[in-house]
């Protein structure tokens, strides 16, 4: 057995604040925007039920195996699998399963930043008082005019870009696990708030039916390849952000233990954003599949009515949009730290560069949104496309490659020293990575090619 490789980086101070730092990257648009409207789009319950078993089957063990290959590599996630890959008297050619995440996390910036954008923009709707009292027509048409103004959402995808990368440059660790500390908690509390408020909007019941109570005729193969992907996209699984922050991760730290609580906050926001959600849906006769902007149709309906509705609408659009800012410097770190390391450019220009390159994609995104909304590609203009290509595509192939990456090619010597487990736990774990994630990951994509129908 050869050395551990050296680690370039600093480490995170403590257990905890690595575990901050993973909850930002997971608990995100991801939860409270993407959560709801996907489910909304594929029926409700049976695409949450099978959401929630890719959580507990893949990407639980997978997020182990990603914390743990970080760990072990301590480089950016390219370094990190030509290393381990070494070390295994492996392929070399692992690293483009590297090259692939970092990819993937560039990608989905782009429309993040956006969306992120979004937030932006109605914590000042919030702030003068424009849902006060709003029907459901009034605040939809709030939203289509911000879909129809390319100006307003390149404003503010820029100041969501600047904010971003304006964090990144400093290092991660800076002002982040302050963030999150507070954060997550507040969310949750204006989560707890809405939901109450959803309890009495006189569709509570219907809500909850539609979100647990499964209806499998509304599932086919595309609806389990996006209940898988959004497993990955929800957990930040698949193209290495969670490798590069397990790779400040201190040696003593038990990865498993970690990955459950960082899994369980991101469920429980998710959940609560859909039972705070989708009541209001239905009380106010609006459409479950209306598609990307339904928490921006729905909520200002409730901060418009509730007593207190004004200060919580606020804080609960400044908090999604703190959300999202710990998930996006996540989604970029992976390009930066390859660019220094690999590219010699200082962290600085590092920054420039990638933020730069997003944003401009970015751009493009905003204007699928309404000038090039007819422009499509397999049906889908290009919000949709990168959405697809990145969530239902790449994170999982990339969550396929770590699986068998650490279960077939890492020894189980390493992986065992590593994972520190009890023996049954262990063997679990390795049991769903080279045997359950694989097939599954496999098995779908195949579904979804038609190959089997
Ligand atoms: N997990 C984030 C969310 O749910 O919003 C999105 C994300 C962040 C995906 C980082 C992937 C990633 F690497
Ligand atoms: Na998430």
């Amino acid at each position: 057995m050869t050395d551990k490789p050296q680690s370039p980086h600093s480490e995170w101070s403590s257990r905890f604040a690595f575990i901050l730092a993973a909850t930002g990257s997971a608990v995100g648009l991801g939860n409270i925007w993407k959560f709801p409207y996907i489910t909304g789009q594929n029926g409700g319950g049976a695409f949450v039920l099978i959401y929630l078993l890719c959580v507990l089957g893949l990407g639980i063990p997978i997020m182990i195996a990603e914390i743990m290959i970080g760990r072990r590599g301590r480089h950016n996630p390219i370094n990190t699998l030509q290393a381990l890959s070494a070390e295994a008297g492996a392929d070399p050619r692992w690293v483009y399963l590297g090259r692939m995440g970092i990819a993937a996390g560039f990608l989905i910036l782009a429309y993040y930043s956006v969306i992120a954008g979004w937030a932006l923009d109605y914590i000042v709707k919030a702030f003068f008082g424009q849902f006060f009292h709003a029907d459901a027509t009034e605040i939809n048409q709030q939203f289509q005019a911000l879909m129809n103004s390319p100006f307003q959402q390149i404003v503010w995808h820029s100041l969501f870009m600047v904010l971003t990368m304006a964090v990144v440059v400093r290092g991660v660790k800076a002002g982040l696990e302050q963030a999150v500390r507070f954060l997550m908690p507040a969310l949750f509390f204006l989560l707890l708030i809405l939901v109450a408020y959803a309890m009495g909007s006189g569709a509570y019941q219907q809500g909850i039916h539609f979100l647990f109570s499964p209806d499998f005729s509304k599932i086919n193969a595309d609806a389990v390849l996006t209940a898988m992907g959004h497993a990955f996209f929800t957990l930040s699984l698949g193209m290495g952000s969670i490798m590069v922050y397990g790779s400040y991760l201190p040696g003593k730290v038990s990865i498993a233990k970690t990955t459950l609580y960082i899994a369980g906050a991101d469920t429980i926001v998710a959940l609560l954003a859909g039972i705070a959600i989708f009541p209001l849906v239905f009380a106010n006769h609006l459409e479950a599949a209306s598609g990307p902007g339904l928490i921006f149709q729905t909520l200002p309906l409730a901060f418009g009515s509730m007593t207190g509705g004004w200060l919580f609408g606020i804080l609960f659009f400044v908090l999604l949009f703190f959300a999202a800012l710990t998930s996006s410097i996540s989604l970029i770190e992976p390009a930066v730290v390859w660019l220094v390391e690999n590219r010699d450019m200082d962290r600085q220009k590092a920054c420039i560069w990638s933020g730069a390159a997003c944003w401009l994609l970015g751009v493009a995104v905003v204007f699928s949104f309404n000038i090039w909304s007819e422009h499509t590609l397999f049906g889908k203009n290009l919000f949709e496309l990168l959405d697809y290509l990145t969530a239902n595509l790449m994170l999982p192939l990339g969550g396929l490659g770590i699986a068998v990456f650490a279960g077939w090619v890492m020894s189980n010597a390493i992986t065992a020293q590593e994972l520190e487990l009890p023996q049954r736990f262990y063997q679990i774990w390795l049991f769903f990575i080279k045997y359950i994630a694989p097939p599954a990951v496999f098995f779908v994509f195949l579904h979804v090619l038609g190959v089997l129908g």
